[in-house]
């Protein structure tokens, strides 16, 4: 299949329009993109990723209005995220309405449902007229695309199209919160923090083992470069290669690592971190050395990341 790779809106809608997919970009990370309402155009998302069918998909939105159309119920704490921030990366999952077909949402009575900051993926997912089904544009079980190269080299000849933007600001997937349960609860750390959230509702909290029922997608590995990865918090340690291992974190070293970035802050760290490990896996590098940061504000969801990463 011949990959047409676009910075043409309506060209990459077009291939939405006729049930085929189109990656695109977001300011979290890059998506694979479907028409949420075509049974066999989603199917096709499953396909190309290799993604089990038990792992359900966001449904992308450009405006407000609807979110109406696609959940049945929207409780005031969900209204009071909306209103703070919609359009961003963050992620509800409330009920679901019947229009949506149960292969987006894999069999669940719940929908996840985002509309995304960026500019061009607003004005794509406005073009196309319909919500878009997409997870993140990457093979399963490797690291999400933070430019539309990643997505090449995942897909390149598998999908018809990849529309181009820029880097994606951000570079962790969108917080995931479940606004469906009696205490609304975090099922994916991001760069919306838990400490933001508990701002609306003090309520909200992190449950790391509900997560596993509750959103099927952190179950299954994840985020994982092929090299191993490993937690440090100083370079108390002895490398006996240092040509085949690399090192991500804020801390400078005189180690002579393979390859390496110090990242300026936690944002940095987040927004480097898939990125380095692709680079990481194109150089064939053999262990990753990652700085361990606190569990809070956004560290807790690079430590989130970092986790799967290593247990993969
Ligand atoms: O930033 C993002 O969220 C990116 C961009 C493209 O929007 N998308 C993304 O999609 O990361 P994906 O499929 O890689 O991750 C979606 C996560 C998975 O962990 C999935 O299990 C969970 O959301 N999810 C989807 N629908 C759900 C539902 N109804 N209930 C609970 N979890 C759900
Ligand atoms: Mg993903």
């Amino acid at each position: 299949m011949k990959t047409l790779v676009t910075n043409s809106i309506p060209k990459a809608s077009s291939f939405i329009k006729k049930g085929e997919l189109s990656a695109f970009p977001t300011e979290t990370v890059y998506g694979l993109g479907a028409n949420a309402y075509d049974e066999n155009a989603v199917k096709k998302i499953f396909k190309a990723k290799g993604r089990p069918a038990d792992n359900p998909l966001i449904v992308h939105i450009s405006s407000k209005k609807d979110i109406a159309l696609l959940a049945t119920e929207i409780p005031v704490v969900a209204k009071k995220i909306i209103k703070k921030f919609f359009p961003g990366p963050i992620t509800l999952i409330l009920k679901k309405n019947e229009i949506i077909s149960d292969l987006v949402t894999s069999g669940l009575d719940t929908i996840a449902i985002r509309m995304p900051s960026s500019k061009i993926a607003l004005r794509f997912i406005k073009v196309c007229g319909v919500p878009i089904a997409a997870p993140s544009g990457n093979l399963s079980g490797s690291p999400s695309p933070t430019s539309f190269i990643h997505v090449l080299v995942d897909f390149k000849g598998k999908i018809p199209c990849v529309l181009i933007g820029p880097k994606a600001k951000y570079g962790l997937e969108s917080t995931v919160v479940d606004c469906t349960g009696k205490v609304p609860a975090v099922l994916r750390p991001g760069v919306i923090t838990l400490e933001q959230l508990k701002k609306i509702d003090k309520r909200i909290k992190f449950l790391k083992k509900s997560t596993l029922i509750k959103s099927p997608g952190q179950k299954y590995k994840h985020y994982s470069p092929r090299a191993k990865v490993r937690l440090i918090s100083d370079f108390g340690f002895p490398i006996s290669d240092f040509k085949n291992t690399a090192y991500i974190g804020m801390k400078k070293s005189r180690i002579n690592f393979g390859i390496y970035k110090i990242c300026k802050d936690l944002n940095d760290y987040a927004k480097s971190l898939f990125s380095f490990f692709r680079e990481c896996d194109a150089k064939k590098i053999k262990t990753i050395y990652c700085e361990k940061v606190p569990e809070k504000g956004i560290g807790l969801a690079i430590m989130n990341r970092l986790k799967k990463a290593v247990s993969s």
